[in-house]
């Protein structure tokens, strides 16, 4: 359908089928022309206002005095009250000021600069091991056998979690994100849900007992043990299961994402991946742009707490906000060229994949080294990672998700 032929104000742009069929860009490119604060009346996650321009985007996330992060939940979808979800307890992306920033400062030390160069290494060799054993020479699904398993690698790195069982914290990451509101799956067992996070749970208070045994380690674990902020977040089971998952969530499908989409995004674009082979250099600016095209994470949702008005709009009390980041990234008046990638795009940078203000994406230099020391592997080995097939999307409004890229390898 095309945009124009929808009065403005029915505009509905959080409908999943848009991200699956990867057909949103007139839709917001609409909305950024004729109504950068929108609101609609009438969706099935209720009336909700829309804002779609870079800067307006970053104007709401900075105000979080009067946005809040904690009365409405951070998604669309009004958060979801089950025993299945309180499980998931309480984890700083959905507090307010003070408390989120007790918390955020607590967990922060663990993806510092300085930490991560610590985990450089060992994540350099756990990228290149699964790139050595790619079946070159056959057609294969790039997310199963690059995204999610390095993914997996480097949560397991990151958490000294055992390395055999990696795959739990992926399947942990993907249980906790299940909520059928978002994925449009009715077949989710919320029982079953229920019990395997508590599996979780356990797994990571035996973690935590055994590493309190150990002296310090790089690891996110060990790092919470030896820091006197964290070291009795055991003691709260709420905030303890609530912080570890947004850890493993946080870090799961942005980063696996990122990496399926910019195998897309070269391949749409051979001409950036010819410069990239001329030029691995811009591996750095590249990962940059590559965050910017995908927008791993497509929209973050606020409540208004007091009135207030936003690009000439008159937000009440209580209304949902929704910032709708890939909207921003795709903003002409920002972005040359805007949906198009360019690996040395001069302002990549000024994206906002990662938000703004003081929830600002806690693990974005980790994404960041992630996706580079992986670049960097993959022009040691292969001239081109082909494209074969089409390109299978997940219909989620608020996870930008690849789910099949299959590809052809072409070894240096
Ligand atoms: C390309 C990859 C990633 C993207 C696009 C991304 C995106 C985001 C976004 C949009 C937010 C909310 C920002 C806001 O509300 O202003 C966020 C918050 C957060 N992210 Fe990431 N993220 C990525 C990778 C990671 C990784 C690897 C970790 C693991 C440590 C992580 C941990 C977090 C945490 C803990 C928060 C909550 C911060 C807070 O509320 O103060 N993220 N991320």
């Amino acid at each position: 359908m095309n945009p124009e032929q929808v009065a403005l104000s029915e505009i509905d742009v959080s409908r999943p089928e848009r991200f699956k069929e990867d057909s949103w860009r007139p839709w917001f490119a609409r909305l950024r022309k004729e109504a950068p604060v929108h609101y609609l009346e009438d969706s099935v996650n209720g009336p909700y206002w829309s804002v779609t321009s870079h800067q307006l985007i970053k104007e709401v996330d900075t105000n979080h005095q009067v946005f809040s992060s904690e009365k409405g939940g951070i998604a669309i979808v009004d958060p979801y009250v089950t025993e299945a979800n309180q499980i998931q307890g309480q984890s700083f992306i959905t507090m307010d000021e003070p408390q989120h920033m007790v918390q955020r400062s607590a967990v922060a030390p663990s993806v510092a600069p300085r930490n991560l160069a610590e985990l450089e290494p060992l994540i350099r060799e756990r990228a290149a091991d699964i790139l050595d054993h790619l079946p070159v020479g056959e057609t294969f699904n790039w997310v199963q056998e690059v995204s999610i398993e390095l993914t997996a690698r480097m949560l397991a790195t990151l958490f000294g979690f055992p390395y055999e069982d990696r795959r739990k914290l992926v399947h942990w990451s993907d249980l906790a994100t299940a909520v059928p509101e978002v994925t449009g799956d009715d077949s989710i067992d919320m029982k079953s849900r229920y019990e395997e996070l508590m599996g979780a749970a356990a797994a990571f208070y035996q973690l935590w007992a055994e590493r309190a045994q150990e002296p310090p380690k790089f690891d996110l674990i060990s790092m919470l043990i030896h820091n006197e902020a964290t070291s009795k977040l055991n003691e709260n089971p709420e905030q303890f299961l609530g912080n570890i998952l947004l850890l493993i969530v946080g870090g799961n499908d942005t980063t696996r994402n990122s990496i399926s989409g910019g195998v897309v995004a070269l391949n749409e674009y051979p001409d950036e991946y010819q410069k990239l082979r001329d030029n691995p250099g811009l591996i750095p600016n590249m990962v940059s742009e590559m965050v910017r095209w995908q927008t791993p994470v497509i929209h973050m949702r606020r409540t208004a707490l007091s009135d207030v008005e936003i690009g000439g709009q008159s937000i009440k009390a209580g209304d949902k906000v929704v910032m709708w980041y890939l909207s921003g990234n795709r903003d002409e008046s920002v972005f040359e060229d805007a949906d198009r990638l360019i690996i040395d795009r001069k302002n990549a940078r000024a994206h906002v994949s990662f938000g703004f203000g003081v929830h600002r994406c806690m693990g974005n230099r980790l994404a960041e080294m992630q996706l580079r020391i992986l670049w960097e592997e993959i022009m040691k080995r292969f001239r081109h990672i082909e494209v074969v097939g089409e390109v299978e999307r997940l219909p989620n409004n608020f996870i930008r998700g690849i789910k099949d890229v299959p590809v052809r390898l072409h070894p240096l």
